[in-house]
């Protein structure tokens, strides 16, 4: 549609249809507006899978591995791909504009959000962001990098102020998203923070450089409930806000326009871009189909089950123990809980529900079907947490089906709809007029005897039951306005119960429907702790009499999850024990780790090989299979540097004080404050080993490059391992001049090369002609200093052997892409 038709629309609509269209209808859907024959978009999350309108279990999505996975894949091509996968979701659902990527920036790892974020690194996170934006929006769905800009903390992340200075912005926090609007995103979020001193959804950074200077043309999506005032978001290039119907918008933007306060062109510019989206979408007018058929459910599951093996990170493997060879093999000890009860995903609203799971003892069995004995040993429980009932334990009273029963009753107790659900966790029950109260009944048959612990999860008025009794009761009030908080994982409150095994019970929650307390209500359970000693005793012994162990470790619910950051970067409950242990037993062990963002592993060298899964979605434990018996190398390289010792992390710190968070570090973040730290990490940011090995033979880089100007740097290799590989080849850029403050070196190009044993290999890295460049904070532009480049290539930020210097010529123009100022030559 063009910018003429789409005027001429926009003039059929008086102002107050204008104005309703800039707030949602619902929570994930905007007006529909029949006069121009616009209907409304459906909005959804999420990062790794579309959740759709619903949120519920039965309403299941495919779940792709998190985005740190992604990232660690270094493959723009898969990254598209995943992104065609997203849209085949997204169009199944009925959803016009997925909310993702997140481009936020790994600053400190204990970012709650990490997981659900590509990388510390601008480039690597641009890069593979637009790639995913390319995929979409390539099947007619639109992508929303979010959220713009510097929400890189959960901590009180509504209001937090964070203080980051201009140079830092352009040159990090927002370089990912100039590569996403680039890349030609339909739609952007705008983040709950400030950014000195203003509020996201108010802030001038949505105009510049947003629209103004990147030449954005799409819209600005709020964060949710991120609008929270009238006048200065009304004002500012913030477009629609989300969800509805009520937002100071709704109530106030009407009668502000009429009063002059807000100028009708700011109304026509928002209104005119939600136009244009719906129109690329194909929700306005007579929409021709777009996108590409979907692929069939198993190539589907393929791509998925590949793109686990992509991203897995091997950080080491002393004496090649892997791959393990299954026609050698006579047994495999699996052990650790997340071998059965893996995380394939991140919690908060990127959660979505999946049909099935392939656990790593699954896909190992399934690997090892016939040819070797799998043996399982959970070893220590990592967490006491209770977790939701499901139906693999627990049945519907009424029904006797595996699941819940879930009634809502009115003001008076009486039954006004029941529905049988597959889980105790129940965020959105069915709307019923009248509902006052929601239940959720289960009966519970204990595997063991002893103290239970049994939750009710929610706000406001609250109680919990077992076989009649009511031993839990109360009411709790509301402590956050976080909607994670509220609506998604509100917290347990919990009682103990003597159970005994095999004897079923009925377990009974309620909760009041009070008016702002949220709808989720959760009935959660977890069984006595077992005896660790028992428990490790028992991994000991099947690790011994094992040809080989593998130990799947990783975090838990308590931590990686939106709405708040994490405290430690342990692994929780015993787990570092366990793989102590287990190493003693066996000295082949392979340490699978399954977390989504950094932990700390202090018996890394002691074990021989160590895989870094990530949360790997649903495909895990095939994808995972098929790197640990040799049929797909582990093509993950790390996305982030992992630290050896929380003490020696150079930016750690994610709590505001006096409500500020100041990024002390300027643009030293990730390897290039490491590169500046007296202490070393324990694996470099591009760290990752794959099945065979390479020698870097030389870099073959042009003389003389002018600045503004691209240019090619060609690394040559050789794969001097046994098998065919497929390496990454990272260039890293130091300089020129030393006036403006450099990071000691940063990753200005990448790719990916693949040879035989013995055969030479040649990357191609091709280089922005802005990467030299740096932003000049007094004169608001780039600017290229004289000087030589430094250009050293290789496999991580801490492993480069190769290089070459550069003379950057003077004939150039200082001025790159992006730079509306007036032209003048390089700076020399
Ligand atoms: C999150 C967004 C998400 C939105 C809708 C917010 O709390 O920060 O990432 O897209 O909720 O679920």
């Amino acid at each position: 549609m063009t910018g003429e038709e789409i005027d001429h629309l926009l003039e059929k609509l008086d102002l107050r249809q204008k104005v309703r269209l800039l707030t949602g209808a619902s929570n994930w859907r905007t007006h529909a507006e029949p006069a121009i024959g616009l209907r409304a978009l459906t909005l959804s999350d999420g990062p790794a899978g579309v959740r759709g309108e619903a949120w519920d279990e039965r309403d299941t999505s495919l779940v792709l591995p998190s985005p740190t996975a992604l990232a660690a894949a270094w493959d723009e091509e898969l990254a598209t791909e995943l992104g065609g996968l997203l849209a085949a979701e997204a169009r199944r659902k009925g959803v016009d504009v997925l909310l993702a990527p997140t481009l936020n920036l790994h600053r400190s790892p204990l970012g709650g959000r990490h997981f659900e974020c590509f990388s510390e690194d601008p480039l690597l996170t641009g890069r593979t962001g637009a790639a995913l934006v390319r995929g979409v929006q390539a099947g007619g769905v639109a992508a929303t990098p979010k959220h713009f800009v510097a929400n890189d903390a959960e901590t009180d992340r509504l209001t937090v102020d964070v203080r980051v200075d201009e140079r830092t912005l352009r040159e990090v926090y927002l370089a990912p998203f100039e590569a996403a609007v680039e890349a030609g995103a339909w739609a952007v979020m705008s983040a709950y923070n400030q950014v000195n001193g203003v509020t996201m959804a108010a802030g001038p950074l949505l105009d510049r450089p947003l629209k103004s200077e990147w030449d954005f043309d799409g819209l600005v999506v709020s964060d949710w409930g991120a609008v929270r005032s009238l006048l200065d978001t009304a004002r500012s290039a913030q477009d629609l806000a989300m969800p509805g119907p009520e937002s100071p918008w709704a109530g106030g933007l009407l009668a502000a326009v009429e009063a002059g306060l807000v100028p009708v062109e700011r109304i026509d510019d928002k209104v005119r871009r939600l136009l244009r989206l719906a129109a690329r979408v194909g929700a306005l007018g007579d929409p021709r189909p777009v996108g590409r058929p979907a692929a069939s459910p198993s190539a589907r599951r393929g791509l998925l089950r590949r793109a686990v093996a992509a991203g897995t990170v091997l950080l080491r493997n002393d004496g090649d123990l892997l791959p393990l060879d299954p026609a050698r093999l006579r047994s495999v000890a699996v052990i650790g809980a997340h071998a059965t009860a893996v995380r394939i995903q991140g919690g908060g609203s990127a959660e979505v529900f999946p049909a099935s799971v392939v656990t790593p003892l699954d896909g190992i069995t399934e690997a090892l079907d016939g040819r070797a004995e799998v043996t399982y040993s959970p070893g220590l429980a990592p967490s006491g947490l209770p977790r939701p009932l499901d139906r693999t334990w627990t049945r519907d009273p009424r029904s006797g089906e595996p699941g819940v029963l879930v009634r809502l009753l009115d003001s008076a107790g009486a039954e006004l709809h029941a529905e049988h659900r597959l889980s105790g966790r129940i965020v959105e029950p069915a709307r019923v007029a009248g509902a006052r109260t929601v239940e959720i009944r289960a009966l519970i048959r204990p595997e063991r005897t002893g103290l239970w612990t049994l939750s009710v999860g929610g706000w406001g008025p609250m109680s919990l039951s077992v076989d009649g009794r009511t031993l839990l009761t109360g009411t709790f009030p509301l402590d956050s306005d976080d909607p994670t908080r509220v609506h998604v994982a509100p917290p347990y409150r919990s009682i103990r119960a003597e159970l005994t095994a095999g004897q079923e019970v009925e377990v009974v929650a309620r909760r009041g429907l009070d008016p702002g307390t949220g709808i989720a209500t959760l009935l959660a359970a977890a069984p006595p702790e077992g005896d660790a000693a028992t428990a490790l005793a028992a991994a000991v012994a099947a690790a011994r009499d094992a040809d080989a162990a593998v130990v799947v470790v990783g975090t838990t619910e308590e931590s990686e999850s939106e709405g708040r950051d994490r405290d430690t970067l342990a692994l929780p409950g015993g787990q570092d024990e366990l793989v102590r242990a287990v190493v003693l037993a066996n000295p082949r062990t392979v340490v699978i780790v399954n977390a989504g963002g950094p932990v700390t592993l202090p018996w890394h060298t002691q074990v021989p090989a160590l895989l870094l899964a990530w949360f790997p979605g649903q495909e895990a434990g095939h994808g995972l299979a098929d790197v640990l018996f040799g049929r797909a190398e582990p093509g993950g390289r790390l996305p982030t540097t992992w630290a050896a010792a929380r003490e020696d992390v150079p930016v750690l710190r994610t709590r505001p004080e006096h409500g500020r968070l100041p990024y002390v570090e300027g643009p030293h973040i990730g390897y290039r404050a490491w590169l500046r730290s007296a202490a070393a990490p324990a694996y470099w940011f591009g760290h990752g080993l794959g099945y065979t090995s390479w020698s870097y033979e030389a870099m073959d880089a042009p003389d003389t490059v002018t600045a503004g100007e691209p240019f090619e740097v060609r690394i040559r290799l050789r794969n001097t391992g046994g098998r065919r590989g497929r390496e990454v080849v990272q260039l890293y850029l130091a300089g020129p001049g030393a006036a403006a403050e450099r990071p000691v070196r940063r990753l200005v190009g990448y790719a990916a090369v693949s040879a035989d044993p013995g055969e030479e290999a040649v990357a191609v890295v091709q280089v922005d002609g802005r990467a030299p460049a740096h932003w000049s904070a007094e004169r608001h532009r780039w600017e290229t200093e004289p000087g030589d480049l430094v250009l050293l290539g290789g496999r991580s930020a801490g492993d480069l052997p190769v290089g070459a210097t550069v003379r950057l010529s003077d004939s150039g123009t200082a001025l790159t892409r992006g730079d509306h100022g007036e032209r003048s030559p390089l700076m020399l």
